[in-house]
């Protein structure tokens, strides 16, 4: 399909470590505070958005995800709902979701049906791979043609990009395989970050709709420590551990990628007395993990209190004085933090969760401070249309449509929202 370049499906080797330490270089804990302040900006707009059209609150969550993450890789601003560039990435995501989970599909488990030609009856996979490579081919080459044109004529934005381009003119070399993984690296960041944080935000619109206490108890934690003139910021994070507690519990009740992505074993391992060959898929169930009633009891609920007692000092210590988290590579377990598993494990583990933890407790902070999440009503029945707990079961799980209603808690707080916004 055109992704075999991209750091999730790299095998161990030069080029992956390549690609793991530029993760680390515009990704790490250090180098994301630089996108505080536009982090924050994006937030507000959002609130503006919700303010104006509640009811288009997924195309909101869309265009905050996309737009901050196109924004940081391509230095690209993402001015309307029909972005163009937008649109071409939520179509490629959707298109290769739509081929299933990565190494689950027929074709992984069989390699060689890879041989057949696509116009043999049965083959309907391997003719959609090859439409969807179209697709990432022209979200591959495109903007990172427009990021070269833009810095030739000098009017780039700072963006991931545009720095490793930078980089490359400095090397004073020619060298295309260079080139290739700097396109390929823009790619890996908007594939991997958009859905799963699109996902975790829209689940979290879906859990307050359905759990209406959890939403007076963090609106209750906040006016208590906040009071009501301003709205929380990322530096009043330790003081609002509730907020904490209700991201925790939407990493566990629906992991966005609930199987991670498949790893390989690079050596035979002895594990428990079986012997795992060299080059054997292992799977993470994410999933089931979250759900293990030993350790999460009543699984199925959505409980943010069952991580109050959870917070460990360790998970303090994993926050710095802004609130922001570190990597300290803590040796948590999922009872004491499901966001020690949600982003996967080992040397593969997600390098963009320092980014996503940010937005995420921001947004949710700025959203529970200023307004009700509250069911959808039939405007003809009058009755109350709850959210199904329902999602697509695609690789990255994503929660069916569904409505709710978003009003401001208050006048005050809808000018407090309109004074953020312009702000
Ligand atoms: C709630 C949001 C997110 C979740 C739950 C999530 C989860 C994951 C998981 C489970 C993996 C697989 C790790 C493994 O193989 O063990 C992964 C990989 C990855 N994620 Fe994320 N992710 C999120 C957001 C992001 C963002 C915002 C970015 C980039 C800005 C990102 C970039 C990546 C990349 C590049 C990989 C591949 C790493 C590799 O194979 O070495 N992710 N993520």
């Amino acid at each position: 399909m055109g992704w075999e370049f991209t750091l999730p499906v790299l095998r161990y080797g030069n080029r992956f470590r390549k690609h793991r330490r530029m993760m680390q270089q515009h990704l790490g804990h250090q180098a994301v505070t630089s996108f505080r302040p536009m982090q924050e900006d994006q937030v507000r707009k959002f609130l503006g958005h919700l303010l104006a059209k509640p009811d288009n609150f997924i195309s909101h969550i869309h265009r905050l995800v996309a737009g901050m993450i196109i924004l940081i890789t391509y230095g690209h601003e993402v001015e309307s709902d029909d972005d163009a560039l937008a649109g071409l990435v939520e179509r490629v995501m959707y298109m290769t979701a739509s081929a299933g989970s990565v190494g689950t599909t027929l074709m992984d488990l069989l390699p060689i049906l890879r041989h057949i030609p696509a116009w043999v009856p049965g083959m309907g996979l391997k003719r959609l791979a090859l439409e969807i490579r179209q697709v990432v081919d022209k979200v591959m080459v495109v903007p990172f043609s427009e990021v070269k044109e833009e810095k030739a004529s000098g009017t780039a934005r700072p963006s991931i990009v545009a720095n490793l381009l930078d980089e490359y003119e400095e090397m004073n070399v020619v060298d295309h395989e260079h080139e290739e993984d700097i396109m390929v690296f823009g790619m890996t960041i908007y594939s991997a970050g958009i859905d799963t944080t699109k996902s975790t935000m829209t689940t979290f619109f879906m859990m307050m709709t359905l759990y209406p206490e959890v939403v007076k108890r963090a609106q209750a934690e906040i006016d208590s420590v906040i009071g009501t003139d301003r709205l929380p910021a990322l530096e009043d994070r330790r003081r609002l551990p509730y907020i904490d507690c209700i991201l925790r519990e939407l990493y566990r009740i629906q992991p966005p990628l609930p199987l991670g992505f498949p790893h390989s074993s690079t050596r035979t391992e002895d594990y428990r007395g079986w012997t795992i060959p060299n080059g054997s898929m292992a799977i993470a169930n994410i999933w089931q993990m979250m759900r293990d009633e030993k350790v999460f009891p009543d699984p199925d609920m959505f409980s943010p209190e069952r991580h109050i007692n959870r917070m460990t000092a360790k998970r303090e210590f994993a926050l710095d004085g802004d609130g922001e988290y570190i990597d300290d590579d803590s040796d948590l377990t999922v009872e004491e933090d499901p966001s020690s598993i949600v982003f996967g494990f080992g040397r593969r583990v997600c390098p963009g969760k320092f980014f996503v933890d940010t937005v995420l407790w921001m947004t949710m902070a700025k959203v529970l401070a200023s307004f009700d999440i509250k069911p959808y009503i039939d405007p003809v029945t009058k009755l109350e249309e709850l959210p199904l707990f329902e999602f697509e079961n695609d690789a990255i799980c994503y929660p069916k449509p569904f409505k709710c209603t978003i009003v401001p808690r208050s006048a005050k707080h809808s000018q407090m929202i309109q004074a953020e916004v312009r702000e």
